[in-house]
Formats: structure tokens, C-alpha cells, sequence
């Protein structure tokens, strides 16, 4: 039996620099792996794939990104035999976290090293991109410019640890709905990412509070306008920064302590219908 944790991400910066020929967009984002992770179990059996989910609502067949990652392992690995995996959910699903893309990650890992399959993080990292794009990212953690699509990645230093507050409205956005609404009315705004890599070279997390950037976050926000004011509130509550992950529509805070971030929390639970989690920053994987 092997286990594999398959960790949440942030977006601390997403710009969109145009449509690809392909249909999806080229981005820059500087991407952050978080302590709040799905646990994945993986154990041999004789054939097939099976999946056991703690959520009994969420898809357990070829419609899960870890269903997907395992049949694509095995078949271009011309495994015989199969798995059964199960999945304990913690990360909010479809919240722009990249909770399926992580599970996906981890199921790569989890067949390498239960069927001894030796193959790199490379290897791994260009089966994750044929799956989707952030799965890459997921396989690798940490603090990372990803480009291209979002599977091209250059390695950053570590953001310093930091903790992180998530609230999840109970609102459902769809990915490819987000980067629809963003061409039909492209903000005029965007992030630096030169100088928030300058600002994380030095280790000087306030100037990149100050530069954190989502060129999806108001079209998102236009829809649901909940999300501005969870942002607001995280300020108010003490957060160095906040903004939306992603498509969304989770808002993150970033606090410089651990005590402000337990604290913004809680009262996240009580006064909103929000899904709250407190978590932190992580480095990459294996030097968590
Ligand atoms: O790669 P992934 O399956 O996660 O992407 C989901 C959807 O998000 C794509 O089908 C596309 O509509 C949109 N997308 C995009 N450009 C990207 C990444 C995703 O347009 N770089």
C-alpha cells in the first residue's frame, strides 16, 4: 500500500497574455502549494481500476481526474494489474485550488512507486499536462512561474511560510466559463510578475503582498460579487493581502501570523456561509 498527499495551490499572480491557437490561453502565474491536502491511498489488485471517495457526491468513476490519471499510467506503461485508490477529500472541489489536479498528481506518483515504475518527475510532469494543465504544478509544489498553458514551469525561491486562510463561497465556477467571460471583456489590469519575482528573490513577502494579481478575479467577481466582499473582510480581519485562486471563486488571506490567521478564520465560520480552512504555504515536494 502506498500513500500519497495530493496538496491545494493558490495563484499569487495570474495574467493571461493571449488565446493560443489550440484554444486555451497563454498565462503567467506564480503558483504556491499549500499544507491542506487530499490523502490518497493506493493498494494493488488483480485488475481494473476502482475508486472510494469520503464524499459520497463526488464522482468515483472515469469522470475523476484520478480515474483518468491511473488508466493513462497504466496504459502507456502497459501495466498488467490494476489499483484500487481511495481518496479522503479535504480540498474544496471545484473552488480554484486545483483539488482535482492534485488527486490526479498523486495517483501519477502513487502507480510510480506502487508498481515501481521508476519514471522521472519529467516523465510524470508530461503524462499530469496531457490531463490537464495545472497537474504538472501539482506534481512538483512549492513556489513555481508557471507559463505556456500553466505546464511550463521554472522553479522560484520558496515564498516564505506563510499562513494562509481559504474561504470557499458556496458558489460553483466553471473554469473554461471564467476564461470565456475574461475574453468577452478583458480587464485593463495586470499583474507584474517581474517585480513580484524580484519581491520573492528577496525574500520580502509585504512588497509581494503589495503585487499579487488576478486578471480573472473581477470577471469572476462580476458574477458573484460575494467574493469582494470576502476580500474585503480578510483585510479587515488582519490579512497582509487577499484575493481570488484562480478561476475562483475561494478567496485567500495571507497573514504574517499564524495567531491573526486562526482568529480571521473563526470569525469567517460564524458571519458567513463560507467553507473555511486555515492552512499555510508549503515548499516543494519531498522538502515540505
Ligand atoms: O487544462 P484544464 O483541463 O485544467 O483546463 C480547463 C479549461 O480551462 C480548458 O478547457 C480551457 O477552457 C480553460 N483554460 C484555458 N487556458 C489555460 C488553462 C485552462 O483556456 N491556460
Amino acid at each position: 500500500m502506498v500513500t500519497i498527499l495530493g496538496r491545494a495551490k493558490i495563484n499569487l499572480t495570474l495574467d493571461i497574455l493571449g488565446l493560443r491557437e489550440d484554444g486555451y490561453h497563454e498565462i503567467a502565474t506564480v503558483m504556491q502549494s499549500l499544507a491542506l491536502a487530499d490523502t490518497l491511498t493506493f493498494s494493488r489488485q488483480e485488475e481494473g481500476i476502482t475508486l472510494t471517495v469520503d464524499l459520497p457526491w463526488l464522482e468515483a468513476d472515469e469522470r475523476n481526474l484520478a480515474h483518468r490519471a491511473a488508466a493513462l499510467i497504466m496504459k502507456e506503461c502497459g501495466l498488467r494489474g490494476g489499483v484500487h485508490i481511495a481518496i479522503a477529500k479535504r480540498i474544496p472541489v471545484a473552488a480554484g485550488l486545483a483539488g482535482g489536479s492534485a488527486d490526479a498528481a498523486a495517483t501519477l506518483r502513487g502507480m510510480n512507486e506502487l508498481y515501481g515504475i521508476g519514471l522521472s518527475d519529467k516523465e510524470l510532469c508530461a503524462l499530469g499536462a496531457q490531463l490537464g494543465s495545472d497537474i504538472p504544478f501539482s506534481l512538483v509544489g512549492g513556489t513555481v512561474l508557471a507559463t505556456g498553458r500553466g505546464e511550463i514551469m521554472q522553479r522560484l525561491a520558496d515564498f516564505p511560510v506563510t499562513s494562509v486562510v481559504l474561504a470557499k463561497p458556496p458558489v460553483s465556477v466553471s473554469t473554461p466559463w471564467a476564461y470565456r467571460s475574461y475574453d468577452a471583456h478583458p480587464p485593463e489590469y495586470h499583474p507584474d510578475n517581474a517585480a513580484f519575482m524580484e519581491a520573492l528573490t528577496r525574500g520580502d513577502r509585504a512588497a509581494c503582498a503589495h503585487l499579487i494579481g488576478n486578471v480573472l478575479e473581477p470577471v469572476t467577481e462580476a458574477e458573484h460579487p460575494v467574493i469582494g466582499d470576502y476580500r474585503a473582510r480578510m483585510r479587515a480581519h488582519g490579512a497582509l493581502c487577499a484575493m481570488m485562486s484562480g478561476s475562483g471563486p475561494t478567496v485567500f488571506g495571507l497573514f504574517a501570523q499564524e495567531q491573526t490567521a486562526a482568529a480571521a478564520a473563526e470569525v469567517f465560520g460564524r458571519e458567513t456561509d463560507a467553507a473555511v480552512h486555515l492552512t499555510s504555504t508549503v515548499g516543494r515536494y519531498g522538502q515540505e
